[in-house]
């Protein structure tokens, strides 16, 4: 148990990439935890000026960011975890960290993968808050799906929920939906209703209830035209920053540019474009 409200706990990051960014600017910007209790490690040095620039605190040692924070966001790329870890376990071995909050927000990875992963450190507990966040954390418009190791208390569970709902809307998921449901969280409204109703029905053929696929799919089409109007960035690049490398997301894209989804739109705006001919 963390014992003291977020805002006066030490929040750490694991891997300063796009999607720390985004969580780590979001729970700042949304005022639930001063910039300066935030530290950030990186592997590399020049993605750690960004966190820098808004008063975050940064190094080069992971190892730090274990020792020193109580609630320690996991944003590196899943194959790198374990990388982590060994590192970890050369560096901190005696270290026991049962009483930190460990939030990931690495995709695929579960529960049960963390907990065993982080046993050696964690002998009495394994506090862990699986998330699926999106980049739109960043302009506060995010949607976050959560879930947790049987350890997390209520108390402490309730209290990383309202931090990380100053950007993003938060839903308790359980885990055998995080599949579907993250499948939804990425033209004229007519348009978006047309492709919040399909990625809808992808979810549900993965087992999301039907209500709940069309609010996820819905929040985040909101989030991400938020994003496109206000990071100051061409939606390429924000693009980009979604589609990681060997990730799911470039799967998806694929998937679409071979149906046409491009020439789909361009098309559906080009006919609405069209007089009819009387
Ligand atoms: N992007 C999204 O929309 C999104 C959505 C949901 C979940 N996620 C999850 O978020 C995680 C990060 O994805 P991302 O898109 O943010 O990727 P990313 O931008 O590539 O970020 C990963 C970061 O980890 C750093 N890193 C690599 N090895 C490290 C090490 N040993 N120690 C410390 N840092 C290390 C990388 O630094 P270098 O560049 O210096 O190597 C990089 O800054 C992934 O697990 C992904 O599944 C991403």
């Amino acid at each position: 148990m963390v014992g003291k409200p977020f805002s006066e706990c030490k929040i750490g990051f694991v891997g300063g990439g796009n999607m720390s960014y985004a969580v780590a600017m979001g729970i700042v910007k949304g005022g639930a935890v001063p910039p300066e209790q935030v530290l950030v490690s990186n592997r590399s040095e020049g993605k750690l000026k960004v966190f820098q620039t808004e008063g975050m605190r940064v190094t080069l040692d992971n190892i730090d960011v274990f020792t020193t924070c109580d609630i320690i966001f996991l944003g590196v790329k899943p194959y790198v975890f374990p990388v982590v870890m060994n590192e970890l376990r050369k560096k901190a071995p005696k270290d026991d960290f049962s009483e930190k909050i460990f939030v990931s927000l690495m995709g695929g990875k579960t529960v049960s993968d963390m907990e065993q992963a982080l046993q050696y450190h964690t002998p009495s507990r394994s506090q862990i808050v699986r998330t699926l966040p999106n980049t739109p954390c960043l302009c506060l418009t995010g949607t976050i799906l959560m879930t947790r190791s049987s350890d997390v208390t209520d108390e402490d569970y309730n209290m990383i929920r309202s931090a990380l709902s100053v950007c993003a809307s938060c839903y308790d998921l359980p885990e055998e939906n995080f599949g579907g449901a993250s499948a939804i969280m990425g033209c004229s409204p007519a348009y978006f209703f047309i492709a919040i109703e399909a990625l809808a029905d992808g979810a549900v053929m993965h087992g999301v209830p039907r209500a709940l696929a069309i609010e996820l799919a819905s929040r985040a089409t909101l989030g991400a035209g938020k994003l496109a109007l206000e990071a100051g960035k061409h939606t390429e690049e924000l693009k980009d920053a979604v589609a990681s490398p060997a990730g799911s997301t470039i799967r998806g894209l694929y998937a679409l540019e071979k149906a046409g989804f491009r020439a789909a739109l361009i098309d559906a705006v080009h006919a609405t474009c069209t007089p009819l001919k009387k």
